[in-house]
Formats: structure tokens, sequence, C-alpha cells
């Protein structure tokens, strides 16, 4: 009974540990963080961890490694319950709660063939709606939204 205690993924001395996110998502946020291009850092991730507030949780822990608030924005946008824990000499020093921002520049791709950012080199810009955790983006410029199935993050 004792082994249940111990932690399914290392505890990590130095670096960003990207947890509470939706089990299913943990590729994704792999894939917008460009994580899966690092190579130097020392990173370990897992899913379908037990979860109170999903059921099911992914995991991501990255060494010698601290986000931007761009890379905050965009995890927002698939885990936006996501908290990042930054280690320092083995303790959690920080705590931060990723949050959905309103408006985004720049960081996502319009879905609409048609709309004038997939033609002309504009920075896009949507308002972003979140219907309970579920994030869609509102186009500035041809105002069709972008489901979270659509998104793709410009990297
Ligand atoms: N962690 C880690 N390495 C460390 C310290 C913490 O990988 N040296 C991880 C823990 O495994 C946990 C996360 O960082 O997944 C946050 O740690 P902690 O705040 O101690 O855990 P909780 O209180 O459970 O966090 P929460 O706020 O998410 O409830
Ligand atoms: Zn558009």
């Amino acid at each position: 009974m004792a082994e249940k205690k111990k932690l399914s993924v290392s505890a990590i001395t130095n670096g960003t540990v990207i947890d509470h996110i939706p089990a299913n998502k943990l590729f994704t946020v792999i894939s917008i963080l460009g994580l899966d291009k690092l190579s130097e850092n020392r990173m370990t991730f897992g899913t379908n961890f037990r979860s109170d507030r999903f059921g099911r949780k992914a995991i991501i822990k990255v060494s010698k490694k601290f986000f931007e608030q761009s890379d905050f924005d965009k995890i927002a946008l698939v885990a936006p319950k996501a908290k990042l824990n930054i280690i320092k000499e083995y303790e959690v020093v920080e705590k931060w709660e990723v949050k959905v921002p309103e408006e985004i520049i720049a960081i996502a791709k319009c879905m609409n063939p048609k709309c004038v950012t997939n033609h002309e080199a504009i920075a896009t810009k949507f308002k972003v709606l979140n219907d309970d955790g579920k994030i869609s983006l509102k186009c500035n410029y041809c105002q069709k939204i972008t489901t979270q199935e659509y998104m793709e993050i410009i990297k």
C-alpha cells in the first residue's frame, strides 16, 4: 500500500512542471511549446494520472526550462486549467495558474481558408471564447470561429 505514495514521474531538481493538463492534450501541449524540438533539456511526461479535477490528467516536467508569457497563453488555449510549478533546488518556489487570455495576436491560425490572414502577411488576431473550458477563437478579420479541433498554433 505504501507503494501508492510514490511519485509516478520522478521529481526534478530545477525546471518547470506543467500539471493539470487534460489527459488527451499531452501531445498537443508538447507540440505547441516546441518541446519535441528540445535537444538539451531532460524532459519526462506522463498521462492518464488520476486527477480530482479532470478524472485523468497529464503532466510534463522539463529540467532547466522556464517559460514565457506567450507560452502561458498557448498552454491556456488547450489546457485552461494547467498549473506551472517552478522548481528550484527541488522545491516548488512559484506556482502559476494559466489564464485564458481575452485576445491573442500572432499565436494561432484562422481555419477559414479565405481569411485575409491566410493570404497576406498579417498577424492573426482573435477574441478568445471560453465555454466552460472549451476554447474557441473568433477571428478579428473574417469573424469566423476556429474551434478547438481545428486550432493550429503558429510556432
Ligand atoms: N514536483 C516535481 N519535482 C519537485 C517538486 C514538485 O516534479 N522537486 C511536482 C509534483 O510532483 C507535482 C507538482 O510538481 O506534480 C507540484 O508540486 P506540489 O505543489 O508539491 O504538489 P501539489 O500540492 O499536489 O500541487 P497542486 O497545486 O497542483 O495541487
Ligand atoms: Zn479569419
